[in-house]
């Protein structure tokens, strides 16, 4: 059997915030696990202005901060501001597929057509911090680039620690099965990322000799999987841990961003149940707190 160690949470944006990293580290104490992106624009400009204030995190556990942009003296600027706030690592995103980050900012998944410029920032944020960097990647742009050993072997000249390799390119986007390579000859510990949705996948991972696998949206309405992954007999009150999820959340960002946030969330938490579309339609109504917990009490029938 294998350990939480070795199943990170991966980086999902609009998703593993706080709240939701808080109420995934309590199934899963010993999971690594990655923040959302955070643009190296936003993180510097804010930072240089006071302009908000960023998570701190110390008390969280094996937590990565995820940057991404394509301009190297703030992708190494912004790691070192994280690497202040108690990340334990910084995770560069070399994959994400969106015209926003990828084509528009020219970073994300744009980096893997970009070889040199990807080198260059690694080097920068490697030199840059004291804690290990990773990247986060795909096989490549397209079926006919499908380079990602190239960038892997850059990756461990400049000194990265390891990689997580989504087993799609980026003109896959989402659509389609996850295909992960033979990654046995690589330089660097890799992270199998792509539809690892049980246990069997996550055995399949480690013994074609991946050194981890990282679970995406598996974790959506299932903040338990991973200690499940591991084999762990967790009892689940989904009503309970939906409730615990919505506290952190307005914990963190107040009554009048959490409700309409937890929305998608509780669709997740619903999804499959029966008269789940009803719970859905009645929860997209709401905004206020009070009433959301009702109907989640009353969906669940659920009354502690
Ligand atoms: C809604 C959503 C948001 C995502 N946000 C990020 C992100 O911020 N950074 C990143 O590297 N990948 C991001 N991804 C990609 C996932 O981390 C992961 O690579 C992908 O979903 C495949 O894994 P899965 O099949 O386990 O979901 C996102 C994916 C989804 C669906």
């Amino acid at each position: 059997m294998f350990s939480q160690k070795q199943i990170f949470a991966a980086p999902l944006a609009g998703i593993t915030d706080r709240p939701f990293r808080r109420i995934v580290r309590q199934f899963a104490p010993d999971a690594p696990m990655v923040t959302e992106m955070i643009s190296c624009h936003s993180i510097v400009g804010a930072h240089k202005n006071c302009l908000r204030n960023f998570d701190r995190y110390d008390d969280e556990g094996a937590v990565g901060a995820q940057i991404f942009g394509a301009n190297v003296k703030l992708m190494a600027e912004a790691a070192k501001i994280l690497e202040g706030q108690g990340a334990r690592w910084i995770d560069i995103n070399m994959g994400c597929p969106v015209p926003k980050v990828a084509t528009r900012a020219g970073a994300g998944a744009f980096l893997m057509r970009d070889h040199v410029l990807a080198g260059k920032i690694m080097d920068a944020v490697v030199r840059a911090v004291k804690i290990p960097v990773s990247i986060k990647t795909r096989l490549g742009w397209d079926e006919e680039h499908k380079d990602w050993r190239d960038l892997i072997n850059i990756a461990a000249d400049s000194g990265v620690k390891f990689a997580a390799l989504h087993g799609r390119t980026r003109a896959q986007l989402y659509v389609g099965p996850a295909v992960l390579p033979d990654v046995t000859d690589a330089p660097i510990p890799i992270i199998a990322n792509g539809d690892i949705k049980n246990a069997d996948d996550v055995e399949r991972v480690l013994n074609m000799g991946f050194a981890g696998a990282m679970v995406g949206r598996g974790l959506l309405g299932q903040p338990w999987i991973i200690s499940q992954m591991c084999g762990m007999d967790v009892p689940v009150n989904v009503a309970a841990v939906a409730l615990q999820h919505l506290e952190y959340a307005l914990e963190y960002y107040g009554e009048k961003t959490a409700v309409p946030m937890f929305r998608k969330h509780a669709a997740w938490y619903s999804a499959g149940m029966k008269n789940s579309s009803e719970f859905r339609i009645r929860v997209n109504q709401i905004t206020d707190a009070e009433t959301l917990k009702v109907a989640i009490r009353e969906f669940w029938d659920y009354h502690c």
